[in-house]
This record gives structure tokens, sequence and C-alpha cells, in this order.
């Protein structure tokens, strides 16, 4: 009768099945599986009987459901609110990923701090520092942080008694993988306690129309459960990045129930927390050196937004054995195939040498649209001819060495011509060029063309 059921789950994307693989049949990640005791029965039993008591749902026609406008509430940093599309969505429950120092927690302690200016009542909830470790950092804020309410728990059942007391308008839990449930077997930070944690407060959140943030600690090693588990669980998933030795932080939300995602906000850690950075290209283009070969700026979409990022080149003849493709911020994949393009299209030689590419300020480069400015980047790096600094690239280059046409191309160009530039390389495709006040544009056909107009 209580002969414990194991399962395994995959600690990448949460996926459950009955035998151990050594690849995730859902996700395809390999060594990812891992054991764990699933719920008893009985538990299970009571749970059901409580949705079918209690909170036994009726069911309507979607005509009487009274549909309450959405009111959102603002943070007080922007960056946040646009990000989420607006403000915080009462009763939603939103996971806020990110690797450990990245400043999860910093964040979340300036919008209590805001919510509570804003007469708005919060309780912080943190298993993972003391309560005088939490004034420490309240206390380097500039914000005041005195009203918050802190609580250093890590039982769930604790966390939500108290929860149900003071009614709180936000909770926030820093981590998910510190808090546990008493009633599951496995430790907190394993697959089954974190899903099951998330699932009560997200139950939490909707009866009550708190607001629940979660933290959830991006682990590399894969023992502790990451946020990816809770995906599907949660309203609205925001990832915190950024390289901790640089002092800016990119958030981004990868799903949002209430809102677009991939969009990003841009903050910077300084010494008295987190402020928004309105600009992102000015202070991605900032450090800029003049002159220097292999750089070229881009102007991608990060969301809705138009930013310009700079990308930098560096060829050098590879010593030994086949030359090496490394690539930050930019998938590697593609740069082999911008080579192999550039090589038989432009007759460029790259075959001997080891190609080094670099997105600068931790920016991600996803966008094709980037294609012509790492082909200048390279090409202005295997010359050694520098590229004028006023100059930006939009446009993805095609198999055949044709040049495409990208979406928003005069969002992308105003943002360009806002920040200085001079000179836009588009493809001759889709459509006439805007020649505005500052900024001309060349149009190009092929990569040949453009290497020509560059030159
Ligand atoms: P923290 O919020 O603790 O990160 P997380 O919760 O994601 O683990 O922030 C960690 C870093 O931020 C830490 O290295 C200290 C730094 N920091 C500042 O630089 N300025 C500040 O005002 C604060 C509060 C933290
Ligand atoms: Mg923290």
């Amino acid at each position: 009768m209580s002969k414990k059921t194991v399962v395994f789950f995959c600690t990448e994307c949460g996926n459950e099945t009955p035998r151990w693989q050594g690849q995730c049949p859902a996700c395809s990640a390999w060594n990812t599986l891992v054991e764990e005791p699933v719920a008893p029965k009985n538990r299970r039993a009571s749970k059901t009987s409580r949705t079918n008591g209690r909170d036994g749902a009726a069911p309507v026609k979607l005509g009487e459901v009274t549909a309450s406008e959405v009111t959102r509430w603002g943070t007080g940093l922007d960056e946040l609110d646009y990000v989420l599309g607006g403000g915080i969505v009462p009763g939603s429950l939103v996971l806020l990923g990110g690797e450990p120092g990245i400043g999860k927690s910093t964040l979340l302690l300036q919008v209590a701090a805001r919510l509570e200016a804003d007469q708005r009542s919060t309780l912080y909830v943190s298993g993972e520092e003391s309560g005088s470790q939490i004034r420490m950092r309240a206390d380097r804020l500039n914000e005041t942080a005195t009203a918050v309410t802190y609580l250093g728990e890590t039982d769930l059942t604790a966390i939500l008694a108290h929860a149900e007391q003071l009614k709180p308008a936000v909770l926030i839990v820093d981590s998910i993988q510190t808090v546990f449930s008493p009633e599951l077997e496995s430790a907190p930070g394993n697959v089954t306690q974190v899903r099951e944690c998330a699932a009560r407060l997200q139950r939490f959140a909707k009866e009550s129309g708190t607001a629940v943030f979660l933290v959830g600690h991006v682990t590399k090693d894969g023992v502790v459960a990451g946020p990816r588990t809770l995906e599907h669980i949660v309203d609205t998933v925001l990832y915190f990045e950024g390289a901790t030795t640089l002092d800016y932080r990119m958030l981004r939300a990868s799903k949002n129930r209430f809102g677009s995602v991939d969009e990003i906000g841009v903050f910077r850690m300084s010494g008295s927390g987190l402020t928004g950075v309105a600009n992102p290209s000015e202070l991605f283009l900032s450090e800029r050196s003049d002159g220097a070969s292999g750089a070229a700026v881009a102007a991608i979409l990060e969301g809705t937004r138009p930013v310009l990022v700079e990308v930098q080149a560096l060829c050098a003849k590879a010593s030994y054995g086949s030359p090496q493709r490394v690539a930050n911020g930019y998938d590697r994949q593609r740069l082999t195939l911008l080579l192999a393009i550039l090589e038989r299209r432009a007759g460029m030689p790259f075959g001997q040498l080891d190609v080094f590419l670099n997105v600068v300020g931790g920016v991600r480069i996803s966008e094709p649209a980037a294609d012509c400015a790492i082909a200048a980047a390279l090409v202005s790096a295997v010359t050694d001819r520098a590229i004028a600094s006023t100059d930006v690239f939009i446009g993805e280059v095609g198999l055949g060495g044709e040049l495409r046409s990208v979406t928003q191309l005069e969002r992308r160009l105003a943002e360009a011509e806002r920040m200085g530039f001079r000179r836009a390389h588009i493809p001759r495709r889709g459509g006439a060029p805007r020649t505005g006040n500052g900024l001309a544009s060349v149009q190009s056909a092929t990569l040949s063309e453009l290497i020509q107009q560059v030159g």
C-alpha cells in the first residue's frame, strides 16, 4: 500500500518519466534525469477532495463571467514595468530567474520598497538571508525599505499561513529552492518540492489576488531544480542576466501571460541598488574605441526596442590543427555559416585563420538582421581596415551572398540617427531608403557590394 514509487524528473525541463534514461525524451538534454519519490497516495487523495469541496467551481458561460479590467500596479521601476507588460498584475505568479549574485534579491527588495511607498503592503520571505542581512542591503538602497515586512521562513505551510493573515498586495519568496512543503519527502530544491511549492503558491495567488514573485536560481550543475522546471506553472518568467563583472544587467521575459515576451529591460547595478537604463544603445556603445579594425555596429531589435550594439571580430593565424571559431554572445554555427558565405561568395579566405567574435556588453544576438554587421566586422578584421565609427549595418545575409531585407527597418534607422550615426548600410531589397537629416542610407544587393561600399 504505502510502497514508495519512484519517478525520474528532468532538471532542465521538469519532464517526468517512469524509467531512467541518459537523455531526456522531452528536451533532449543529456544526464539531467534525477530520481525522486512521488507524493504519497493519501496526500493526493486529500488534495482531490479539497478541490471538490471548498474550492469546487461550477461551470459557467463565459458571457456570465464579469471581465474585470486588468489593473496593474506600477513598481516604480520603469524597466521592470515595461518587461512585465505595464506593471504587476494582481494575483499573478512571476518567476525571476538568474544566476546567484546577479541582483535578484536587490531588485525585488527595491520593488517591495517602492510598493510600500505607494501604500501597497508587501511580505518579503527569505530562506536565504537573515533579517539583518536584508536590512544591511536595504540600507544601501536609494529607496527606504523600512516598511517592508520580512519573514525568515522556509516551511511553505507557515509562509502561506502568514500570507493569508497579512494579505499583502505582493508576496516575495526568495528563493523557491529553499522553500519546502513538509508533506513531501524529498529535500528542498528537488524538482517535486519546487513544483509542488510553486503550484500551491500559484493557487494562493489566484485565490487571494496577491501577486507572488518567486526567485529561482539558475543552476549549471543540474542537481538542484532550475527555474525551467517551473515555466509552465507560473504566469510570467523573467530572467535577470549579465556578467557579474560588468555593472549592467538585462531583464528578459521568456514567458508572459500578461504581456509580450522578448522585451528587455536594462539596469545598472550601482553602489545603491539597481537603476533603470532608459537608453540601452548609449550604454552599449559607450566604450567604443575609434579606429580599431574588426568592429562594426549592428541595429538589432530587442523585443520591440531597437538597440545598437557593437560586434568585434579578431582573426589570427591558426597555429595547428583545424582553426578555431569562438563566438561570445552569438551562435557559433551562424558564425561558421557567415564565414563560409564570405569565403565562397565574396572571396574572403578564412580557412587558415582562428576567428573570434564578441558581442560587446554581454548582449546576445539572435537576429539575422545583425548578419551584415558581423560580416563587416569579420572583413574589417581580416583586412585590418577600420570601419568608420559612424557607420551602422542592417541586413540579413542569404546563402547566395545576397542581402535580405529586415523587419522594422525604419525604427532601426531612427535609433541609429538618434545615436549620431551618419551612414547606414542596408539591403537593396525591401524598399526605398530613408534619407533622414543626418543619416544617409547606402544600399547593397550582395555581400561583395557591401564590402566595396565600406572599403
Ligand atoms: P543580490 O541581489 O544578492 O543577488 P542574487 O539575489 O541574485 O543572488 O545581489 C548581489 C550583488 O549585487 C552583490 O555582489 C552585491 C551587489 N550589490 C551592489 O553592487 N550594489 C547594491 O546596492 C547592492 C544592494 C548589491
Ligand atoms: Mg538573493
